[in-house]
């Protein structure tokens, strides 16, 4: 069992804005409770009423959720539909087709917008270019680009023609992307030329090209280039295009390929606790659905709303919230190419001024780093810009701490803005559990309470339900339309790593610890009861980067854990041991320095430790397991008084505990 304590409770509420719930999608707790009546009632009549008024079929469904293959769901099973024509073409019919679909700022403040009528022209001639270079239905492609309407143009167009995008963050590292082109055996990589960062260029196409000479990448016969910068790159003669030339001469038009109800829409890479990541597959016609329900409900997105999501499209919060979401709810988006502190930590409020943003949705880190800035430098804190046309805030990614929320609250939201803490996963496709701004009171550092149809609860390792006040694990027990269908290629995997035959073998266990206030039933997050670390809102697996430490050739062993760290939620700690003699002093610094940078090639450089210390050993019991609850304590700093009887080398525990 995790090591979850009952936490001291927050007293403060704050209820919601008489302002806020008149006009908002669901405006009182009646509604909320309403709705999950409905849903405990009649499940399969609650979802198929919501498929059938949100979603634009074009076969409708008669099955609603197929459980005969549990945990093997599907829903909507005979219907079929186009994820990009319920983007684009409904808004086209409904009247947006003038209206701003995505207004992008690059690194430099240069504004580059499309209507959804040159949205779609675009993504009709992409998915035209893309038909002629022979990509059909049911094939792979990955997307390795920048933020930018092109990588929103290359996700819709992939949808559009019925093949499945797999889109790979661009700070990942060339053997990242080769294992997952290989992996999906795609057949067209997606790329730039340079992405922009900060002011710097940074390589695209070079890494492109050195995944695909590693090797095992057989299967791509494309290479399609976004040229962003103009940077001067390799060129490969019939493998590789530009993406502006193929897509020139194509027509506007596009029709869109109507797909099964459970076709995959897209896999998306997510960290494992055991070495491989895996390929988290999403249905279309669920996950379409949850995208679309949760804007407007959680949201509460209007006609004339700015929306901005400040997340890379390379992980799931880019896809669900600026690919998919926004479009099918036919709103208005900012979409941002640069970071947060650049060209300086005011960037963010400046750009939610001058867009006029109504609704901000950011990760927690974020918040952290901001307000570390602000209270360094005046110039950057939020009390010196213009956020009135804030209406609702939100954040994702990992536990939000009361101090941070209300900061948000009180500095970024002017105490008027509700902060909808969503609580959410790779795996879940949309928010599962978090507020309704108009109905929901909220308290800070709680993600509130399920959304209607997500039966979740916590629950012990046999899978009793705990009473409020009990920490344990989090679990849904009825599966939903925007869960994981399976791991690419690997349904055995899918079924341990998500279902435990503990529970029944039908529960979905999310990794996560939570708790239930005593008398809300409100819950609270505890953090990942896995090895997998957060950092900066990412999840990354100890393993994925023990097994990169340990690929240097002067490593032994390895073992990573989190500390808690200001700024970055967790930091990664690894111990090491080499295969000579364990370095002290200079020598220590100066190797440490070079297994960063070498875990940041392996990986990307979010994954670089942030402290390494060296031993001559790991604190191991007599089987051979690493004691990682030991190692957790000395990266905190702290004196090992738990027991240690069943460790092999009680005498480690001095030298580790030493920062060299
Ligand atoms: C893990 C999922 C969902 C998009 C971003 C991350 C943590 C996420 C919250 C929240 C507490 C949270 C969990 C979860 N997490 N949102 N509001 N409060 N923890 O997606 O990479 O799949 O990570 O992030 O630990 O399991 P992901």
């Amino acid at each position: 069992m995790p090591d979850i304590e009952s936490m001291t409770r927050e007293s403060r509420v704050f209820n919601v804005p008489d302002a806020f719930s008149k006009g908002a999608a669901i405006p009182a707790m009646e509604h909320y409770d309403a709705l999950c009546a409905e849903a405990e009632r009649d499940y399969e009549g609650f979802w198929a009423r919501l498929a059938r008024t949100n979603l634009l079929w074009s076969k409708p469904f008669t099955e609603v959720l197929d459980e005969s293959n549990a945990p093997l769901y599907r829903w909507f099973g005979d219907g079929q539909l186009n994820a990009s024509y319920n983007c684009l073409d409904r808004n086209l019919h409904d009247g947006n087709g003038d209206k701003l679909a995505i207004l992008f700022e690059a690194d430099d403040g240069t504004l580059t917008s499309v209507t959804y009528r040159e949205l779609h022209a675009r993504v009709c001639r992409f998915a035209n270019a893309l038909k002629h270079l022979g990509v059909a239905r049911g094939d792979r492609v990955v997307i390795y680009l920048p933020m930018s309407i092109e990588g929103v143009v290359a996700m819709q167009a992939c949808a559009r023609i019925g093949a499945t995008h797999s889109v790979v963050f661009g700070g990942f590292s060339a053997k990242a992307l080769q294992e997952r082109v290989s992996d999906l055996g795609a057949v067209a990589l997606v790329t730039a030329d340079e992405q922009m960062r900060a002011g710097k260029a940074l390589p695209l196409k070079a890494i492109a090209d050195e995944a695909i000479e590693l090797g095992g990448c057989e299967s791509v016969r494309h290479m399609v280039v976004y040229r962003r910068t103009g940077g001067r790159i390799r060129w490969t003669e019939n493998r590789d295009r530009w993406m502006h030339e193929i897509s020139a001469d194509q027509s506007d038009i596009c029709d869109a390929e109507p797909v099964d109800a459970e076709h995959p829409l897209f896999v998306l890479y997510t960290s494992g606790s055991t070495g491989r990541p895996k390929g988290v597959q999403h249905s279309t016609a669920g996950y379409l659905l949850w995208a679309m329900l949760t804007m407007k409900w959680t949201f509460d997105i209007k006609a004339d709303d700015v929306f901005w999501c400040t997340a890379d499209i390379g992980w799931i919060t880019g896809h669900t919230y600026i690919a998919y979401g926004p479009l099918a709810a036919g709103a208005t988006q900012v979409m941002f190419e640069g970071v947060p502190t650049y060209p300086d930590a005011g960037r963010f409020w400046e750009m939610i001024a001058r867009h006029k943003v109504s609704v901000f949705y950011t990760a927690p880190t974020a918040i952290r780093s901001l307000i570390k800035a602000a209270e360094a430098d005046a110039e950057v804190h939020p009390a010196g810009y213009n956020l009135s046309s804030l209406r609702l805030l939100g954040t994702v990614g990992e536990p939000i701490s009361p101090d941070t929320w209300m900061w948000y609250y009180h500095h970024v939201g002017g105490d008027r803005c509700p902060i909808v803490d969503t609580f959410w996963q790779t795996e879940t496709g949309g928010h599962v559990i978090a507020p309704l701004p108009g109905a929901t009171p909220l308290v800070p550092g709680s993600c509130t309470l399920p959304l209607p149809g997500i039966m979740a609860s916590v629950v012990d390792e046999t899978g009793q339900v705990l009473p409020n006040g009990s920490g344990g694990l989090l679990a849904i027990k009825r599966p939903w339309p925007s869960m994981i269908r399976t791991i690419w290629g690997d349904t055995e995997r899918f079924r341990q790593s998500y279902f435990p035959v503990e529970l029944g073998g039908d529960v979905y266990l999310a990794g996560d610890g939570a708790i239930r206030d005593k008398d809300s039933g409100y819950f609270t997050i505890t953090g990942r009861i896995d090895d997998v670390l957060n950092v900066s809102g990412h999840r990354m697996g100890t393993m994925e980067i023990e097994s990169a430490l340990v690929a240097h050739p002067m490593v032994a062993e390895a073992a990573v854990v989190g500390r808690s760290d200001e700024v970055t939620g967790e930091a990664i700690c690894a111990f090491v041991v080499l295969k000579h003699e364990c370095p002290s002093g200079a020598e220590a610094q100066q190797l440490a320095a070079e297994l960063r940078k070498w875990v940041g090639t392996e990986i990307g450089p979010i994954a670089k430790p942030k402290d390494i210390r060296f031993g001559d050993n790991l604190p191991k019991t007599r089987s051979g397991k690493i004691m990682r609850r030991l190692l957790r304590s000395l990266a905190k700093g702290e004196t090992i008084t738990q027991d240690v009887s069943t460790l092999e080398n009680p005498s480690i525990l001095n030298q580790l505990g030493e920062a060299f």
